[in-house]
């Protein structure tokens, strides 16, 4: 998209005991947006944020909350994660039979409409939604867990998905890479097209978060 690079750390790597502490840290540290992780433990083998801990943490950040839904029918959700405050919502291509629809009612609710895509998902299942969504996740780990490795073939699919974009003329989608992002990789990802780096344990399992996130701009 443009020049400029956001920064998403994710709050699944967060202390959930001192939720307030921890989002306060990445604020000062200089995080962009602050990435949240949803997950109904079946589409993925894992549980974590409803609707009332996104709205909780709407009330101590101002920085931009870009809400990942990992969860089956995300379409009964959106309302309950637009109601609690979300801007970004992304949901699942595999997720969903009605993913236009979905789409059409997040950008309804006034929020910006996000298409998340599994590592084996080819990217022509997004194209005929193109022209209805903000931002595409390309997740480079299989979804449930952080701390896992980045899948390195996903380097392959980000510049396939940025020439994409750039024959059909579209330059106002955002490019989210989600899944084993650091410090040692985010370079080469940035060269392949990415404009928005979600990073769970690569930035909150380190010991300066302020030095990391700065690091990962310059980089
Ligand atoms: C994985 C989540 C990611 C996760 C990334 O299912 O979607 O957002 O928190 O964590 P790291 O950066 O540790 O791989
Ligand atoms: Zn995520």
């Amino acid at each position: 998209m443009s020049d400029y690079k956001t920064i998403a750390p994710s709050l699944l790597s967060a202390d959930f005991v001192n939720l307030e502490r921890d989002i306060k840290r990445l604020e000062e540290a200089g995080a962009d947006w602050l990435h949240i992780d949803v997950m109904d433990g079946h589409f993925v083998p894992n549980l974590t944020i409803g609707p009332p801990v996104l709205k909780a943490i709407k009330t101590v950040t101002t920085l931009p909350c870009d809400v990942h839904l990992m969860i089956e029918n995300p379409g009964r959700w959106v309302d309950a994660y637009c109601d609690a405050g979300a801007d970004y919502l992304t949901v699942h291509v595999e997720a969903t039979r009605h993913l236009h629809r979905i789409l059409q009612h997040i950008r309804g609710r006034g929020i910006k409409a996000g298409v998340s895509l599994n590592p084996h998902t080819p990217l022509s299942s997004i194209e005929e939604v193109l022209s209805d969504v903000d931002l595409i996740l390309i997740m480079s780990v299989n979804p449930g867990f952080g701390g896992q490795s980045f899948i390195p073939n996903t380097i392959n699919k980000l510049k396939r998905l940025k020439k994409m974009l750039s024959e059909k003329g579209i330059n106002d989608v955002k490019i989210e890479v989600d899944g084993g992002v650091k410090l040692e990789n985010i370079g080469e990802i940035a060269k392949a097209g990415a404009d928005v780096f979600v990073s769970g344990s690569g930035i909150l399992k380190q010991e300066n978060w302020k030095e990391v996130i700065a690091e990962m701009k310059r980089l």
